[in-house]
């Protein structure tokens, strides 16, 4: 998979070179391209922002940078329409199942805002040249699109075959099967007055497994009612 991050703070995505993405993008797995949205400007300054239109506070990210780098990087594999992702607090929310979707694209645009946002008229244009989604990380602000676009391609990458692994272990995590995750314990068996559950010590393999299933549903009925059938919240 390519993925394609612009962003006025490029370095905000050093953090992709360690852990398992890391070792996806140097064994080719996963073809991370972080670049700055000032390369695409013309003016001394390198302005990227101006005044918004009727007014109100801050500044607007201006139409014609956005334009270059989405023409120049959309056309880096014509035979691919890429998906572009602007993240925004205004978008659809990202879930597990959205992290699954992208993981199948070709190509992935990242187009990472600050101030109070882009030119609106940008994600028209993206679209003739790519499936634009604004996509939020939850009903927050952040100060810009970087840190969501950090954890979208960290959730989207280790989806990609081969770059966890145990594949087996991206199965029985939460939100993977609509539940969260059950917990887990390691050695020692007692520490500080705590046992671990006998059940886990027993070898009985069905019964761990039925614990596990009963732990899973306990604390999403516990912490996440939202996720269980028949919740309207
Ligand atoms: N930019 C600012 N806030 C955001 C959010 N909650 N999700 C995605 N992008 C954002």
């Amino acid at each position: 998979m390519r993925i394609d991050v612009v962003s006025i703070f490029p370095s905000y995505f050093d953090g992709l070179t360690l852990s398992l993405l890391g070792k996806a993008r140097s064994t080719g797995l996963l073809d991370l391209n972080v670049h700055d949205l000032r390369d695409w400007t013309h003016d001394r300054h390198r302005t990227v922002d101006d005044t918004p239109y009727g007014g109100g506070a801050g500044m607007v990210m201006k139409p014609e940078p956005w334009a270059a780098a989405i023409d120049d990087l959309a056309a880096i594999d014509a035979s691919v329409r890429p998906t572009i992702i602007f993240p925004s607090p205004a978008g659809e929310v990202f879930t597990q199942a959205s992290a699954r979707e992208l993981s199948g694209s070709d190509h992935l645009i990242f187009g990472c805002g600050r101030y109070e946002g882009i030119d609106e008229r940008v994600f028209e244009y993206a679209a003739t040249r790519g499936e634009v989604r604004l996509i939020s990380l939850g009903d927050y602000v952040l100060n810009g699109g970087e840190v969501a676009t950090m954890a979208m391609i960290e959730a989207i990458g280790r989806l990609i075959p081969g770059v966890v692994g145990n594949p087996e272990s991206l199965v029985e995590e939460s939100h993977e099967d609509g539940l969260l995750e059950y917990p887990s314990y390691t050695k020692p068996s007692l520490w500080r007055d705590r046992p671990v559950p006998d059940v886990l010590l027993s070898g009985n393999h069905a019964a761990i497994a039925a614990w596990r299933r009963e732990q899973q549903f306990e604390r999403t009925r516990l912490r996440r009612p939202d996720l269980l059938p028949g919740d309207e919240s």
